[in-house]
């Protein structure tokens, strides 16, 4: 099934980096979000990802595709093949969101949430023809990350999520089916642990938030991104390799190294003190331009690991390389 029209619910943060994925991609889309400022908003994350999705590869791009503004649910889905759900993480109004896409959705079109961790059974609980809808959870910046965790409920097709899969990677991202149906799944499952980590250093004054983010991006954030978290650790077992690794820091896990067990009160003070350090990091940069300098740094990742084993391609590279080679075949189709 090749997709061609979109629609995309919910247009901030996600909905509007997933807008832009799709438009830049060549397809239409259309895109219903009740904030007065969505225009704008999307406008500006528009701006940004065209920006880097312009120096994410020279391959022959397509011609952007059509983003439209409609003013209801139902507008915005009637003709789309793919439908992109992204308003806020609320069960009660992802499941009336996803009643109203029901009602007026084609048969055979797609339903993707962008939840980050509500069980996509609980969404389509009050679906009439749930089995054409999962979870499709993206990472930020939609535009330019590849990697979508796609999840299944009680009642999903799996016909619908293999077809899923074949639409995303249409528009160069690298899907993972999610093999049991679980909160969080799995990225958000790790992300939520270092973070609950991270809020305990910063509560009782082990390190401030810059510090915190000097540790990570000066060490093992540099190693995660090109080899993740096992195959890192096999190197560091050396000759001896994973059992040896395991063998010599298993029985650390047993100390008292961590407080993953417990929730910090996320009380005022602890959140004044996070968002007045962090503040303090940004210095004299907004979020725009945070972007930006983001997205350059992912973009220049990316072309490293692209070009990798002598242009064999590494990790997240290989799925830069066969989206250039999809991008090719299309323009030369076209032809
Ligand atoms: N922010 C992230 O890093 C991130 C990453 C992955 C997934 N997600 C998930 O994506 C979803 C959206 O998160 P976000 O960060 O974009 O939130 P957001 O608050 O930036 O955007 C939500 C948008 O939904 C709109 N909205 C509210 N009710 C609506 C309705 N009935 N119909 C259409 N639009 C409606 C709001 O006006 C708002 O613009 C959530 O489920 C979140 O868990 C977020």
């Amino acid at each position: 099934m090749i997709i061609k029209k979109t629609a995309a619910i919910g247009g901030g943060v996600i909905g509007g980096a997933w807008a832009a994925r799709f438009v830049l991609n060549g397809l239409d889309c259309k895109i219903f979000d009740p904030h007065p400022e969505a225009e704008r908003i999307v406008g500006e994350v528009m701006a940004n990802a065209t920006r880097a999705f312009d120096s994410l590869t020279d391959a022959p791009k397509p011609e952007p595709g059509k983003l439209t503004f409609v003013p209801s649910i139902e507008e915005a889905v009637e003709a789309a093949d793919l439908i992109q759900e992204s308003v806020p993480e609320r069960l009660e109004l992802k499941q009336k969101v996803h009643m109203q896409i029901d009602a007026a959705a084609s048969e055979d079109a797609l339903i993707g949430s962008s939840t980050s961790g509500l069980l996509p059974t609980d969404i389509q609980a009050k679906m009439m023809a749930p089995e054409r809808m999962f979870v499709a959870h993206p990472y930020n910046p939609v535009y330019l990350l590849p990697l979508v965790e796609i999840v299944g409920g009680a009642r999903s097709d799996p016909a619908a999520l293999d077809h899923a899969h074949a639409a995303y990677e249409q528009i160069g991202m690298k899907p993972v089916r999610i093999r049991k149906e679980i909160d969080a799944f799995v990225g958000d499952r790790l992300l939520e642990a270092v973070w609950r980590e991270a809020l305990w250093l910063i509560r009782d004054d082990i390190c401030t938030v810059e510090e915190l983010d000097d540790i990570m991006t000066h060490s093992f954030g540099l190693r995660w991104a090109q080899m993740g978290l096992f195959q890192t650790y096999r190197i560091a077992g050396g000759e001896a390799g994973m059992r040896h690794f395991i063998e010599q820091f298993g029985p650390t896990m047993s100390l008292p190294w961590t407080k993953l067990m417990d929730v910090p009160d996320l009380d005022d003070a602890l959140i004044d003190k996070i968002a007045g350090q962090s503040d303090e990091q940004a210095g004299d940069l907004g979020i725009r331009d945070l972007e930006r300098i983001r997205d350059d740094n992912i973009v220049g990742f990316l072309h490293v690991l692209r070009d990798a084993r002598n242009g064999r391609g590494w990790s997240a590279g290989k799925a830069l390389k066969s989206y250039e080679e999809r991008l090719k075949a299309m323009a030369a189709n076209d032809v």
